[in-house]
């Protein structure tokens, strides 16, 4: 099938590459020369791993191709994503000039019945608002379709091209054929298709993210008890999680979601709530205690230093929101720095891939190293704030000769505990015994 995607941003990129993956002819089309002159040599701008294989593989083989010209891109197209950014607002609701901007030039250059389709996380209503401004602009007919993604950051290949679950939103039977015709190859599986109306669609969207949101947040606050009462949150999870109901995924606590996705649907949910005057109690609690949970670690090396960080040094391993990304959008660690400084401490940090993006907002602020183990240096102790796999077995003999005291704060529980004791640390973890 031959598609469009417009915007070459994250979720932009993934679709354009998966979709090519399976046969189709897929033109990706952003306004930015550069982006795309560089895309068409080959080079990938964001970091996601297995993405670039993919992304060479159907460039070579002709099947992903890039443009300026959304006249070029659409004109064959039977279905075009349109996968753009819907910034919050300053009122906190998302920002649709971009999407509803999009609409309008398509609408212009429609000459024959195609489906349009939002890709990027759009307010209940999105489809609707679009699908005026189109008939606004042409009568050619068309459809709007909601297609929310579910990827997540550092395993998004896999989550596209084996998705849970695609969720489609239209009542166009027409629109409705040709996307279960171009999702079938991925879930062969046997994984559904699930078909609903558009504002169904949407609020799925948000309702997921915000339910993920929540269990974090209500294991976040179960391991602050287990601190306070004397269990283990790690036992607990895995008491609660063997419940099928419960399930045993997301529920690990640590300081606080962060990322482009959690923290900025939560809000836009809560907003849209309180604009159709619903008093969703639930989600300003889960805000409430994320915004908390991200002062905790910092909370805890104040205290073990009995409030006084004045010149002391801390070693930091993780920048990035999560493992496997190079995003720091809303990434705890940019809290705990800020804190630290404001403190009067200094910090040395590493992170695999989130450096560079943290050098670019906030520069020598701190120091950076070249590996793990280069920020250790008479630190005052170690701060764990990102999980990567390259922090859970580390060479203790060497982290406990660098530092010059035998102290982790570690915001992500991966050491055992007995494991820290043997080793003669002081180690304060989130929701387990000191
Ligand atoms: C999230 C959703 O998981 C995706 O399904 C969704 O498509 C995506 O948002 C989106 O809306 O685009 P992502 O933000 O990439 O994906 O990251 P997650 O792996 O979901 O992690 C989000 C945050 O929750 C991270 O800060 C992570 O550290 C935290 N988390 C996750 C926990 O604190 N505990 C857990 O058990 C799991």
């Amino acid at each position: 099938m031959k598609i469009a995607v417009v915007g070459t941003g994250y979720v932009g990129l993934v679709t354009g590459t998966c979709l090519a993956e399976t046969g189709n002819h897929v033109i990706c089309v952003d306004i930015n020369v550069k982006k795309v002159e560089a895309m068409k040599n080959g080079q990938l701008p964001i970091y996601e791993p297995g993405l670039e294989l993919l992304f060479n593989r159907n460039i070579k083989q002709e099947r992903l191709s890039f443009t300026n010209n959304l006249a070029e891109a659409i004109e064959e197209a039977k279905i075009i994503f349109l996968a753009l950014p819907t910034p919050p607002g300053a009122d906190g609701a998302a920002d649709l000039s971009y999407v509803l901007g999009a609409g309008k030039d398509i609408a212009l250059l429609l000459k024959e019945y195609k489906v349009i389709v939002t890709k990027s996380t759009v307010p209940v209503g999105t489809a609707d608002k679009l699908t005026a401004v189109l008939k606004a602009h042409t009568d050619v007919e068309f459809a709007v379709v909601s297609n929310p993604e579910f990827l997540r950051e550092g395993v998004a290949v896999d989550d596209f091209m084996k998705p849970d679950r695609v969720v489609v939103g239209t009542t166009d039977e027409r629109a409705r054929k040709l996307m279960a015709e171009l999702y079938g190859p991925y879930v062969r599986q046997g994984n559904p298709i699930i078909f609903m109306d558009e504002r169904s669609s949407e609020l799925t969207k948000y309702a997921a993210n915000s339910f993920l949101a929540t269990k974090i947040s209500f294991m976040n606050e179960i391991a602050n008890l287990c601190e306070l009462v004397g269990a283990d949150v790690d036992m607990v999870r895995r008491g609660i999680g063997s419940d099928d109901r419960i399930g045993k995924r997301f529920l690990f606590s640590g300081i606080g979601y962060g990322g482009s996705c959690f923290p900025k649907d939560v809000q836009a949910l809560a907003k849209a709530s309180e604009e159709n005057k619903y008093d969703f109690k639930i989600l300003n609690a889960v805000m409430d205690v994320n915004t908390i949970q991200k002062t905790v670690l910092v909370e805890k090396v104040k205290s073990y230093f009995k409030g006084d960080l004045k010149g002391k040094k801390f070693a930091l391993w993780g920048l990035a929101f999560k493992p496997e990304t190079d995003d720091i959008r809303e990434a705890p660690a940019l809290y705990i720095i800020d804190d630290l400084i404001a403190a009067g401490a200094s910090v040395a940090a590493f992170d695999p891939e989130g450096m560079k993006n943290v050098k670019d907002l906030i520069g020598d602020k701190i120091s950076y190293g070249n590996n793990q183990y280069d920020v250790l240096q008479d630190a005052d102790a170690l701060l764990i704030v990102t999980e990567w796999s390259v922090f859970r077995t580390p060479d203790f003999d060497e982290v406990e000769k660098l530092l010059k005291n035998k102290v982790i704060f570690d915001g992500r529980n991966l050491y055992d505990l007995q494991k820290m004791i043997d080793c003669g640390f002081y180690y304060n973890s989130i929701g387990r015994k000191i």
